[in-house]
């Protein structure tokens, strides 16, 4: 990992200005960004028909090109909800697994900022580590834990750039409490309470990937103390407070970190086992792409409509 470059604000400017050139007056100020994470990419069919301007990452100047398969990349920028708050939608992300530098992995906050952003919601798909939670679940973050951070590969690190904010931003207060208040009161006035799918508060723990944890690392992360695990999202959020921008954060549990240890080797029924039988037993709650996705398509739907009563209502007051 680089450290910031130097000119790391001048560069999100020129942006910015390119992208405010692209837009017209009634986008130019989107007040709430979202961060649309695997599958969730949803949310740009409902903002209104028009005005609507869609940038697709790969023809903006200094930024990152998403490089996975199902993380499409487009800025989108529109009108949502009855007050028609302009609001700006990043569909896709760059991750920090795909070999971008920290500064590119959260070069998109920066650029949000810069465009008068007061307000980030960040989505993301993550495995479910706390018992309690199924798969569709919805987990309103309210910390994490900073695996990578804690021994310095950190988006923050390098030359403090003080336009965006301080040099040592403190992140005890990171996950907006009115902003997690708010969100159940939208739950419930959804009624999504009346229904399967159920919301959580809980502890995200970042990881790099691309590989899933192993059954000893899940383990690890659960007695840490956290209740998902994911390979973004964290950056994102560090970078947005450190400039000063609310953040509201979700996960929507795709699969369920195996917890129990497996089995050994030299165990009787093991030994007992027939080729088929032991490669069922060991597909088991092994986590897949393909199963991330599935899993997010199906609890899109609830994920987008919270998020858009959630910034209905922030307009209201
Ligand atoms: N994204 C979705 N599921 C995940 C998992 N189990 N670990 C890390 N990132 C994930």
């Amino acid at each position: 990992d680089k450290i910031a470059a130097p000119n790391a604000y001048a560069r999100a400017s020129e942006t910015a200005n390119y992208v405010r050139s692209k837009l017209p007056e009634a986008l130019q100020k989107p007040k709430v960004a979202i961060v649309c994470g695997s599958g969730l990419g949803g949310l740009v069919d409902t903002i209104e028909a028009e005005p609507k301007v869609e940038l697709p990452y790969s023809t903006i100047p200094n930024f990152p090109k998403s490089t996975v398969q199902g993380h499409a990349g487009n800025f989108v920028f529109g009108l949502i909800g009855p007050q028609k708050t302009p609001i700006a939608l990043l569909v896709g992300r760059a991750h920090f697994y795909e070999g971008h530098t920290m500064e590119l992995v959260t070069f998109a906050t920066r650029l949000c900022k810069l465009l008068g952003v007061e307000t980030m919601i960040v989505t993301n798909a993550a495995g479910g580590l706390n018992e309690n939670y199924e798969v569709g679940d919805i987990v309103c973050l309210n910390d994490h834990l900073n695996l990578a951070g804690l021994v310095g590969i950190h988006p923050l690190r390098g030359p403090n750039i003080e336009e965006f904010g301080v040099r040592f931003p403190p992140l005890s207060d990171a996950y907006d409490l009115d902003l997690r208040r708010r969100t159940h009161r939208a739950w419930k006035k959804l009624g999504l309470d009346q229904q399967k799918r159920r919301i959580h508060e809980g502890v995200y723990a970042f990881v790099g990937g691309p590989s899933y944890e192993t059954r000893a690392e899940c383990r690890m992360l659960r007695l840490l103390g956290a209740d998902v695990v994911g390979m973004s999202t964290v950056p994102e959020i560090i970078v947005a407070r450190h400039a000063g921008v609310r953040v509201l954060a979700f996960s929507l549990v795709t699969n369920k970190a195996v917890l129990d240890a497996g089995v050994r080797g030299n165990d009787d029924s093991i030994q007992a086992m027939s080729k088929a039988e032991l490669d069922e037993h060991l597909n088991k709650g092994k986590a897949n792409h393909q199963e991330v996705l599935d899993a997010g398509r199906e609890a899109a739907k609830d994920m987008q409509a919270l998020v858009k009563q959630i910034v209905s209502d922030l307009h209201e007051d």
